[in-house]
């Protein structure tokens, strides 16, 4: 990864051009509603947008799309893009200018399109009628509100998924998944907000109040996104304090991580098994958590007939532990299976289950590739390490008999690449944020927005 494509950038800019040419096109086209209300609900919008939530793989939101959904209702999409707009300019002044560009295209064109969609459906806009009649307009209230969102989201997949060299969909799955339904929950919000602004008496102060609950709700969610990262750095933390001590194994899940991810990311995996594979990798060796560990692997001679199985038994015990994380969110079952699988061959030789070929999971097979790349490259104390010439030479010797063949080879081209080097590994950056390089960029490029979160 490290440099941004050619295809990256390209996008980026695109998106940017064409969102500012549709916000000249809606500007002129009109109509444009703009009254000192709308500065109001601009200054809402950067107020709301200041201090986004993080969401998984560094994208982060804001509330802010209560604010932007009744702007659309009171306003229409002209006024709306543009309090976008300017909000991202605020909001992202220190950004560089592609991800300022990027957003504020995305937002224009997100709008742009919600706003057809709710006018396609009946819609009709606050500010254009005097008063609108929103309980006979369901379907475009609905319409509007989905159509933000999925085109929010999918631009920003997209750009994600262009970064990260993975597929769009399940780019869009990974960051998305988690936000759609208490994004979509907001969208009564703001209709609530645009009926308040419309009833007599009320309008645009009684609006402000709505900061109150919208902020209780950003920190309700961000307490949701924290808890899902607190869990990861938990397990990374864990797998590391395990190994920090004990010289044979020092940095070896960190290290296998990085292997395996990067071989998953070049066979093209799709980004939940990503998710999967990377718990997998750092728990695999969970089940060695035990007091005679050391003992029995340091001893001289062969391991005794009691010893092996001690030895074979980690795999169970470790999946039997993954198991239990029921914060791994959906992967429990999954990565309790990879953990299981680790050390099963395609022969049918391996344990604990004997499992042959394709019987054993594919991020398995990646897995059990990784990890013996990494122990036979790695320096350590009792044995020398071998080249990855030699070490690939010895992968491809026992390859359709211990190893996939597939896995071996994709490994094999990414040495050539140079995109694999054990020598160099742990001068890199920590696999966590390695593989999440993309989108840590992304954060601060899309810092208030990127589900969509509009309004800033
Ligand atoms: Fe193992
Ligand atoms: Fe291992």
């Amino acid at each position: 990864m490290g440099k941004p494509s050619k295809s990256f950038s390209s996008y980026m800019l695109g998106t940017g051009i064409v969102g500012w040419v549709v916000l000249v096109w809606l500007s002129v086209k009109g109509p444009v509603y703009l009254s000192w209300e709308a500065g109001f609900f601009l200054a809402l919008a950067v107020l709301v947008g200041l201090h986004p939530v993080k969401l998984p793989r560094g994208a982060t939101t804001t509330v802010g799309f209560a604010v932007d959904y009744a702007c659309l209702l009171i306003f229409g999409p002209a006024v709306v893009a543009w309090i976008g707009v300017i909000s991202f300019g605020v909001l992202l002044r220190r950004s560089s200018w592609l991800r300022k560009l990027f957003n504020q295209g995305q937002v224009v064109l997100s709008f742009a399109g919600a706003g057809w969609v709710y006018r396609a459906l009946g819609g009709e806009y606050v500010e254009g009628s005097g008063w609108v009649a929103f309980r006979e307009m369901e379907l475009a209230l609905v319409g509007g509100g989905v159509a933000y969102f999925c085109l929010s989201s999918l631009l920003i997949a997209i750009a994600m998924a262009l970064w990260e060299r993975r597929s769009v969909g399940g780019m869009w799955v990974l960051s998305f998944r988690w936000a759609a339904p208490r994004f979509l929950a907001l969208a009564p919000f703001g209709l609530l907000m645009a009926m308040v602004y419309q009833t007599p008496g009320l309008g645009v102060w009684a609006v402000g109040l709505f900061l109150v609950p919208l902020v209780g709700a950003r920190f309700a969610f961000q307490g949701a996104m924290e808890t899902l990262e607190l869990h990861r750095e938990t397990v990374h933390a864990l797998s590391n304090a395990l190994e920090a001590y004990d010289p044979y194994t020092r940095n070896h899940s960190e290290l296998v991580t990085r292997y395996a991810l990067a071989l998953g990311r070049e066979m093209e995996l799709a980004a939940p098994r990503m998710e999967v594979l990377e718990w997998a990798c750092r728990l695999h060796d969970i089940g060695k958590c035990r007091q005679d560990w050391e003992s029995i692997i340091t001893k001289p001679g062969r391991p005794s007939e009691k010893e092996w199985e001690v030895i074979r038994r980690h795999p169970v015990e470790g999946s039997r532990l993954a198991e239990k994380m029921e914060f791994l969110p959906h992967t429990a079952g999954k990565v309790a299976q990879i953990v299981r699988a680790h050390h099963e061959r395609l022969d049918g030789s391996g344990y604990p289950d004997s499992r042959r070929g394709e019987e054993i999971p594919l991020e398995a097979r990646i897995l059990g590739v990784a990890d013996a790349f990494e122990a036979m490259t790695a320096r350590r104390a009792y044995h020398q390490s071998r080249s990855a010439q030699e070490a690939i030479e010895e992968l491809r010797r026992c390859a359709g008999e211990q190893f996939d063949a597939k896995v071996v080879e994709t490994l094999a081209a990414l040495w050539e690449r140079g995109e694999v080097e054990p020598e160099a590994a742990l001068e890199q950056q920590p696999a966590a944020a390695g593989a999440l390089a993309g989108s840590s960029v992304l954060s601060s490029y899309a810092a208030q927005r990127e589900a969509g979160g509009g309004g800033g």
